[in-house]
């Protein structure tokens, strides 16, 4: 990118930004200047192997929060509730509570989904064969030292909460689609964005949730 180009890009967002300060419900930066980021971002991939642009490509959701910098009004943040909420499919057997051995396992597991590569993927690393790479943004088992604090901490998840019917499916689908409960949360779409399976996420809700645990111990 030419630095002109950054320097008018730079001065039209805040520009935008200090238009719009005193308006909180209006959408933030204009729809124009927006598409111009994202022509900008586009324009500093190039295209070669093992590069997947379409994850570029914005879907409703994410432009509407984008939109609003991820403080939509009420009424849009109910719209992306539902259509989100929507989305979410379960495990064939219906059953949300599954190997809290193996989630556990998925929810250590760094290699996630990524862009580019160095060495063909192995095949149990190929696709469907994601983990969740939850510790980069929570606390689980209290022996576990390294975690990331960008989402809260799920220590004690099912101790604090129990293991109730509602809590497994509240669990369930807040892994599968984060924003079918919080219209602009930061936390991956995992089951959305096919990074887990419903049976693995459902492995993963018995680690958070089963007394057997050890994030219950
Ligand atoms: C990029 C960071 C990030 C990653 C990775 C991530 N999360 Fe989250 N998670 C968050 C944030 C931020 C919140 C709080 C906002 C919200 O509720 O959406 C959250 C909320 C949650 C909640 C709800 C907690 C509550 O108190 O109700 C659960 C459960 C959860 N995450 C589980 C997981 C699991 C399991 C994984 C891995 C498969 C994971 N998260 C991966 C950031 C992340």
């Amino acid at each position: 990118m030419k630095t002109i180009k950054l320097a008018t890009l730079t001065a039209a967002l805040v520009a935008t930004g200090l238009a719009h300060a005193a308006d909180k419900a209006a959408p933030r930066p204009d729809p124009k200047i927006q598409a111009l980021v994202a022509k900008y971002i586009e324009a500093s991939f190039l295209p070669g192997e093992g590069q997947d642009l379409s994850r570029l490509k914005q879907d409703e959701t994410l432009q509407a929060c984008n939109l609003y910098r991820d403080n939509p009004p009420e009424k849009i943040a109910a719209e992306i509730n539902a259509r989100e909420k929507a989305t979410i499919k379960y495990p064939a057997d219906g059953k949300l509570m599954g190997d809290w051995k193996n989630g556990e396992k998925l929810f250590a597991a760094g290699f996630g989904m990524r862009i580019g590569r160095i060495e063909p993927d192995k095949p149990e690393r190929q696709k469907g064969g994601n983990g969740g790479n939850c510790y980069a943004c929570h606390g689980a088992d209290p022996k576990e030292v390294a975690f990331g604090t960008i989402g809260p901490s799920l220590m004690h998840y099912g101790k604090l909460r129990g293991a109730g019917e509602d809590i497994v499916k509240y669990t369930y689908e807040k892994i599968y689609n984060p924003q079918a409960y919080s219209a602009c949360s930061q936390m991956p779409r995992i089951g959305y964005h096919g990074i887990l399976r419903p049976e693995q996420i459902a492995d993963i809700v018995a680690y958070l949730v089963s007394p057997e645990s050890p994030v219950n111990k």
